[in-house]
């Protein structure tokens, strides 16, 4: 068993954070204990007095080969995609250059304080493998998938609704639960980029396995227009994912930025969940997503980075955006930010919070020189919100397990 020191603090709601000085964890990587005072029972002291101890930061959507395609200006989301993404991508046929930016990457996300990444891979299942296979070295917790894409898209990027099925079908047998901290996303990039056929058999797929879903929604009014013509006949954009069976309780979609209240509505009752991405959503000008109406109707809301289009692996960065976009606290943002991934995985028993009997995801920040710890909680946390980075995170834990620094 360890015991850590520091001023411990976790966000089960969105407006009363808690408060400690101790946390034990067993051998299993479990949180035994959490109090003021020091606990009487046996174990190593790991001493973090003057740092603060958070949860793990989720990153709900962000991009693996694009990590190095970050701050590309561009006029608009197609034509980012076509001019910098999609060669970006194709580079991923080489696997030997995969495993190096999947290393990159996976380390990268440690250093910032991401405990649990959702990741779009590139649409090879080679470099999916590769990345399930960095991700398991590092002991990061993750949810992974190759993007699916068989229309207007480059020729060496596309596929067919078989190969895709058979794709995800071997890299999930081998990957889905790995450890209890990998898993399967299925992929498919967008409506722009997908056949109805590729979308059923790409969710039937993911039903019939229990795998996640993860695709891109009502981003920008251009892509809408796009989606439009491509698939005359749907009153909405939400409405070809639903006829597709793309919606649900394991689903996460990316932005929902440009919804209608019957759009809403349908996410909603299908129980899919929303990655924000506010970063992204202003380095691309794809408009700011309204906060308070999507919690009106109940949806669930997790914040991702989305890097590439979002220029920051940091989520310290990315809650400066959350909060420019849509005011709130301190203590809610940082609730968004690990409750709130948590549930979008419907990984909350587990994860998202410092609780007994949770896995012990934590990060070990730093204030200085921003604040220092005796400040009021909530100032501190301002400052941390508005002008924290890397340089903040001392160390990343999973499972109890130290991974950063290695
Ligand atoms: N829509 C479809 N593909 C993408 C992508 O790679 N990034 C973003 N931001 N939006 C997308
Ligand atoms: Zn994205």
């Amino acid at each position: 068993m360890r015991i850590y020191h520091g001023r411990i603090v976790s966000f089960e709601d969105s407006s009363s954070p808690k408060e400690y000085g101790y946390m034990a964890v067993g051998e299993d990587g479990k949180i035994i204990s959490l109090s003021q005072e020091k606990p009487d029972a046996e174990g190593e002291l790991i001493d973090y007095s003057g740092y603060l101890i958070l949860p793990g930061f989720v990153d709900a959507h962000i991009h693996l080969p694009q990590f190095h395609r970050r701050a590309m200006v561009s006029d608009s989301l197609l034509d980012w995609l076509e001019r910098y993404i999609f060669p970006a991508e194709m580079k991923f046929s080489d696997g030997e250059f995969a495993r190096k930016v999947s290393r990159e990457f996976f380390s990268a996300l440690l250093r910032n304080g991401t405990t649990t990444a959702v990741v779009y891979s590139s649409s090879h299942r080679e470099a999916t493998e590769i990345a399930f296979e960095e991700a398991a070295k590092t002991g990061i917790r993750a949810v992974i998938g190759q993007v699916l894409m068989d229309m207007n898209g480059p020729e060496e990027l596309l596929t067919t609704p078989e190969r895709a099925v058979n794709d995800i079908r071997s890299v999930a047998l081998k990957w889905h639960g790995f450890d209890g901290r990998l898993f399967y996303a299925v992929t498919p990039r967008f409506a722009v980029s997908c056949t109805m056929d590729l979308m059923k058999a790409a969710s039937n797929v993911a039903r019939k396995m229990g795998l996640y879903i993860q695709t891109h929604l009502s981003e920008q009014m251009e892509e809408i227009m796009e989606v439009k013509k491509l698939f005359p006949g749907f009153e909405s954009y939400t409405e070809v994912y639903l006829k597709a069976g793309l919606l649900g309780e394991k689903s996460i979609v990316g932005h929902a930025i440009h919804l209608s209240g019957r759009e809403r509505r349908i996410l909603a009752e299908t129980g899919t969940k929303i990655a924000h991405c506010p970063s992204s959503n202003f380095f691309l000008h794809s408009g700011v997503m309204d906060l308070g109406a999507q919690e009106r109707f109940g949806l669930t809301i997790a914040l991702g980075s989305d890097v590439g289009a979002g220029p920051f692996v940091s989520m310290f960065e990315v809650l400066r955006d959350a909060y420019y976009a849509n005011a709130m606290s301190p203590f809610k943002a940082f609730h968004l930010l690990t409750m709130g991934g948590a549930r979008a995985l419907r990984m909350e028993k587990r994860i998202g919070s410092l609780e007994v009997g949770k896995d012990a995801d934590f990060i070990v920040v730093n204030p200085e020189p921003l604040a220092g710890t005796r400040d009021d909680l909530e100032v501190l946390l301002s400052r941390l919100m508005i002008l924290g980075d890397e340089r903040n995170v001392t160390a990343t834990y999973v499972q109890g397990r130290r991974l950063w620094p290695s």
